[in-house]
């Protein structure tokens, strides 16, 4: 009945890499590595990454018309990724300015570039392709209004599903059609603003509930995800590998969850399996790069 299994409608940026020492404080300067340029953006990075899953998956974002646009169309369609609603043009593509630290923790800078012009008739215009997926998945490295718009326009049992980074305040219609929301600790302590529900990730994703989503996963890095819906809450373990660059891998996470869930799987069940896709997606360099096929995942 649908033609693709996840459309991601994000952003895609040129990421341009420094491994650092250390990250430099205010009015210092540090030498890195050798710059690295690799396609990214938490958009491109999910539709990459559940392409390499098995999904049947589109993408609808935006990129300049250059050779970092070109660039991010090449990634996708060697993954396998329906490129038909990307756009070009409008503004030079998007760039993320990134530093990797020894331990794999990385520090990001995004302008955004044409993601920025993304606008909801673009989203009004792919209505065919949200009528074709079963499972709509957004970020917030496009325009707010453009993803409320994403919302408006899902058909009746097409699954949404939101990582709010860089995370704002959302508006209600948005939370509302979350199933689910997915954050960090910082997204979380954002949305929530004043009420976090205490100190434990557990009242948080109890609090994010009672803000409207229909489910909330809140990841924990190495600890692991909460997952919580009506049906209760549960902590998903991490799986224990030596991370190499941690970037995207939040993105393979959350392309998984949206892709299993839309397979049928259970919320924990989808969160167990997503959690060893992002633990895979840290033991390689690069967002795109890293990010593992169904046979990696089972030999993790
Ligand atoms: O989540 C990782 C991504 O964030 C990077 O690929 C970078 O482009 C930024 O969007």
């Amino acid at each position: 009945m649908y033609d693709y299994d996840l459309l991601v409608i994000g952003s895609a940026n040129a990421d341009l890499v420094v491994g650092v020492e250390r990250r430099p404080g205010p009015g210092e300067t540090v030498l890195g590595s050798e710059l690295d340029v690799h396609p990214g953006g938490k958009g491109a990075n999910q539709a990459v990454a559940a392409a390499r899953l098995g999904a049947r998956t589109a993408l609808l974002a935006r990129v300049g018309d250059d050779a970092y646009g070109r660039l991010l169309l090449d990634a996708q369609q060697a993954a396998g990724v329906d490129t038909a609603g990307v756009l070009v043009g409008g503004a030079p593509t998007g760039v993320a300015l990134i530093t990797v630290d020894p331990s794999g923790d990385n520090s990001i800078v995004v302008s955004p570039g044409a993601n920025g012009k993304l606008a909801p008739g673009d989203v009004r215009a792919a209505g065919s392709l949200l009528h074709a997926s079963r499972v709509v998945s957004a970020q917030l490295e496009i325009p707010l209004e453009t993803v409320v718009e994403a919302v408006r326009g899902l058909a009746p049992g097409t699954r949404f599903v939101l990582n709010p980074s860089p995370p704002r305040p959302l508006p209600p219609e948005v939370l509302r059609a979350c199933d689910p929301l997915i954050v960090n600790e910082h997204e979380a302590r954002v949305i929530l603003g004043g009420e976090r529900g205490g100190e434990e990730p557990a009242g948080w994703a109890r609090a994010l509930l009672a803000r409207g989503p229909r489910s909330v996963v809140v990841t924990l890095g190495a600890q692991g995800a909460w997952v919580a819906s009506a049906q209760g809450a549960v902590l998903v373990p991490a799986v224990r590998v030596d991370a190499v660059d941690t970037t995207g891998a939040g993105d393979a996470f959350t392309a998984a969850l949206a892709w299993r869930l839309g397979r049928g799987d259970a919320l924990a069940d989808a969160a167990a399996y997503a959690v060893r896709v992002g633990a895979a997606a840290v033991t390689k360099a690069g967002a795109q790069a890293s990010y593992p096929t169904p046979g990696d995942v089972a030999a993790l």
